[in-house]
């Protein structure tokens, strides 16, 4: 194993899309950022130098952070945020993982500019489960606003409506060609015959997206660092957090094939962006006057197509790489997710109210203190540790909502024993109305065993689990008027978010953490801070 190490200066970048330019939050000065690269079992030093003047942290996305929740990363959980001028190395070990990741600034909306991929290859010597590529590209899908997306949130914050969506979707960086602009969009060049594993991340702050190839199937063989049994699909459904990696042969020679990147949101409630980004494949010998192969991606509320792609995706389960899904569970939890209003006497936009998020009725409030520290040197009055194991009232999650449902504020986070096993069914309500969520947990993989529409019933959905096979991921949709199922094993102590990766839902409070102890064992328990970890 080696020590990777890595300089990020966060800097700000005068930076041109869609015709115009705004000064951007950069890693390096680079959108998007640089890639980390590392290999299974190795460790990573990255140093971050604070020099805008937001408060800014960095959070490993997927990476389990074994042992190391200082170098998670979420602002006001695992760590107070860097503040201008102030350094610190997030060192952490990469521990039984290889594949793609994403890291991104875990504070505000940074993460819009401030985010790039984690490459993470298989041990010296040892081969991908499938056959090995002729080459890699890492392929980064995310959002463009025109204005200042901190203006943008802090605005709807104010007001307490929705915020405005983006103007553009874009592939590594760029929208697509844009007319009166000497913008060309992103190539992604090709040589025929030879095959591509496409390392594809999702890293938009709002967006589920479609992601298609024109007349190129995709063969999907992971998905958030973690195999899965082949897949062969013509589009692919990435949720924000998600990674997915396929490959594609260039079998067709010749010439220049549109690459789509298109939103997916069966019920929006709000304005979602409604922008199909655009990249070209270009097969080497081909001019670049010839005429590019088109394709339709699908209608922005496509839930056939993404469903048939989600419930399709099985974990590898080999003999190398088998799925240690929980077959029994401790800790039986049903978490709502849903948006809300509650009174807002000062949101004069929003009629007295504005818009918040909650997880079983509870609108997290973040702390000042990071709740790691909290726990760690055992300051009280951060954090209560009730957060309910169900909703506090049971209702037709999915119907017509009761009236008079504002939500309760609070800071209060699940306690769980060293290796607990803990089986989450995360419910979608239609407070509002129904939303995807897109639900990720930091410091560990889980399995998604069931997924369903309608109300969870626990008597009749658990008996179709899937303990076998089931995907094995960081981040997972709960679908629009539906729930999914998660099993995990609550076996790295720490303190770890859980929270939607709809930044504007996680804005309003569909957040919460889960706080697990030591173990007994000599390994079982959280190393302490290192000496440059920032102080509140
Ligand atoms: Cu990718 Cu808590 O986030």
């Amino acid at each position: 194993c080696r020590v990777r190490h890595y300089k990020f200066n966060v800097v700000m970048k005068n930076t041109t899309r869609l015709c115009s330019s705004k000064p951007i939050v950069t890693v390096n000065g680079k959108f998007p950022g640089p890639t980390l690269y590392a290999r299974e079992d190795d460790t990573v030093i990255v140093k971050v130098v604070n020099h805008v003047k937001y408060n800014v942290s960095i959070h490993w996305h997927g990476v389990r952070q074994i042992r190391t929740g200082w170098a998670d990363g979420p602002a006001y959980i695992t760590q107070c945020p860097l503040q201008t001028g102030q350094t610190y190395s997030y060192n952490f070990n990469i521990t039984g993982q290889r594949g793609t990741l994403l890291w991104h600034a875990h504070i505000l909306w940074l993460r819009a500019t401030l985010h790039g991929a984690i490459v993470i290859l298989p041990k010296l010597g040892v081969p991908y489960p499938f056959p090995k590529p002729d080459k890699e590209l890492v392929v980064i899908l995310a959002e463009w606003w025109k204005s200042d997306t901190e203006a943008v949130i802090n605005e709807a914050l104010k007001s307490g409506l929705a915020p405005n969506v983006s103007d553009a979707h874009t592939i590594n960086g760029h929208p697509g060609p844009v007319p009166n602009c000497s913008s060309q969009g992103y190539t992604l060049p090709v040589e025929g015959g030879k095959t591509y594993l496409l390392r594809i991340i999702n890293a938009a702050l709002n967006e589920e997206l479609f992601f298609k190839i024109a007349k190129h199937n995709l063969t999907v063989v992971e998905v958030d660092a973690t195999y899965v049994k082949p897949l062969e699909t013509d589009t692919i459904v990435i949720a924000p957090g998600q990674t997915t990696n396929a490959l594609i042969t260039a079998e067709r020679k010749t010439g220049k094939y549109l690459i789509t990147a298109s939103p997916f949101m069966d019920t929006p409630i709000v304005a979602t962006d409604n922008v199909t980004a655009t990249a070209t494949l270009h097969y080497s010998g081909t001019l670049a006057s010839s005429s590019t192969t088109l394709t339709i991606p699908p209608p922005r509320n496509a839930t056939s197509v993404s469903d048939k792609f989600t419930n399709s995706l099985r974990s590898l389960n080999s003999k190398k790489y088998p799925a240690k899904v929980p077959k029994t569970v401790d800790h039986k939890l049903l978490f709502t997710a849903g948006l809300g209003v509650n009174p807002c006497p000062t949101c004069k936009a929003g009629n007295g109210s504005r818009a918040v998020a909650s997880m079983n009725n509870i609108t997290f409030v973040m702390p000042t203190i990071a709740l790691l520290q909290a726990h760690f040197f055992n300051i009280s009055g951060v954090f209560t540790t009730d957060f309910p194991s169900n909703p506090p009232t049971v209702f037709n999650y999915t119907g017509t909502p009761p009236a008079n449902m504002a939500t309760k504020n609070g800071t209060k986070v699940y306690r769980l024993p060293y290796n607990a096993t803990v089986e989450l069914v995360l419910q979608d309500t239609g407070m509002i109305a129904p939303e995807n969520h897109p639900i990720h947990l930091h410091g560990f993989n889980f399995f998604v065993v069931g997924r369903g529409l309608g109300n969870y019933n626990a008597r009749k959905d658990s008996k179709s689990f899937n303990l076998v096979d089931p995907v094995e991921r960081n981040t997972v949709g709960v679908p629009s008027g539906g729930w999914t199922a998660i099993r995990f094993r609550a076996d790295n102590p720490g303190v770890w978010f859980l929270h939607c990766h709809l930044e504007v839902h996680t804005t309003w409070g569909l957040k919460m953490a889960f706080l697990v102890d030591n173990g007994k064992g000599p390994n079982e328990s959280l190393l302490p801070p290192p000496s440059d970890l920032p102080k509140c």
